[in-house]
């Protein structure tokens, strides 16, 4: 089998492969350029920006733990402006889509980002981030309820014609009227999930491990958690899903896909082997050939439960 096809669709956004690095674990798309030509990806997701420049939380903010890791960064970035000042003219020079992951504080700051962004022709798309647990204000409080959730983006989706994907939490009992609620105010697209709460403490000091005594869990450890819950919104919304927790190699990749989800993320797998990411879709494209699959498409959502 020679051509295989590993076109995805977001939006009106069209990504040569399914795999895209996750926000927060590729700096500003530039810093891993030695290790991997970014024109291989699906997408460049960058870091969480803000309207402002933040410097995130206090150290520690980072910590192993048991096939995972334990962050607090808090949304550290150098700002939507100086974004689009310094980094954007090098990396939109790369044959990829630059999809810029945005957070707030309150709803117009959303709003004003979703607009900043709209004038920028050389970003391809919006990640509107509602589910970081590591902030105080914003983030986290819109993604955990369907009306929060459907407000924030029916507004976001009136300031912008970009594909718009809304990043959604775990740390909710039911995502389904999340996803459907995010579908019905516009969204061209859900990705999930985000890191899930915990906590780690350091018997002999009885102190927090991370300054801000809990963080987001990411990596392998909350892989079967991100499986599920992709499933899930798979079921109740017709937009893509795109899948992301723990993904490090094409048969975690090949899962997500499997469950329903268009795409996958990967963050934490970046860590481990800043070529996760390559290795994945080499080895999306082996299991094809091997399989006889002509396009990816086609093997979206083919889990058989019964
Ligand atoms: C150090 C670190 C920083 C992150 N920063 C962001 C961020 O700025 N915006 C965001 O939406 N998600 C952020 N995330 C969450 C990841 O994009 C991803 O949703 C999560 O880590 C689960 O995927 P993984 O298990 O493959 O890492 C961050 C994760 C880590 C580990």
């Amino acid at each position: 089998m020679k051509n295989i096809d590993l076109n995805v669709k977001i939006g009106n956004l069209e990504l040569k492969n399914p795999v895209m690095p996750a926000s927060g674990t590729w700096g500003y798309g530039l810093e891993y350029i030695t290790e991997i030509n970014p024109e291989i990806l699906g997408a460049v997701i960058v870091k969480g920006l803000s309207l402002e420049p933040s410097k995130g939380n206090p150290h520690p903010r980072v910590v192993e733990t048991p096939s995972g890791l334990l962050n607090a960064v808090g949304l550290e970035n150098i700002g939507i402006k100086n974004f689009i000042e310094t980094r954007l003219p090098v990396l939109s020079k790369f044959n990829t889509p630059v999809i810029t992951n945005i957070y707030g504080k309150t709803e117009s700051d959303y709003t004003e980002l979703a607009s900043i962004i709209e004038m920028e022709e050389k970003i391809s798309a919006i990640e509107v981030n509602i589910s970081c647990p590591n902030v105080k204000k914003g983030g986290l409080a819109f993604g955990t309820s369907p009306e929060t959730c459907f407000n924030l983006v029916s507004k976001i989706r009136r300031k912008t014609t970009k594909p718009l994907i809304v990043k959604l939490t775990p740390n909710v009992t039911d995502i389904k009227p999340i996803a459907k609620s995010a579908e019905d105010a516009g969204a061209d697209a859900v990705s999930l999930i985000n890191t899930i709460t915990g906590m780690v403490i350091d018997i002999n000091t009885k102190k927090p491990m991370l300054a801000n005594v809990t963080g987001g869990l990411s990596g392998p450890a909350i892989r079967p958690v991100a499986l599920r819950m992709v499933y899930e919104a798979c079921s109740v919304v017709k937009i893509p899903v795109i899948g992301i927790g723990g993904i490090v190699n094409h048969e975690d990749a090949l899962s997500f896909i499997i469950a329903g989800a268009s795409a996958v993320q990967v963050g934490t797998g970046n860590f481990i082997n800043p070529k996760t990411c390559e290795k994945i879709i080499s080895g999306i494209t082996r299991f094809m050939k091997k399989n006889k699959i002509a396009a990816i498409s086609d093997l979206r959502g083919t889990i058989i439960t019964s």
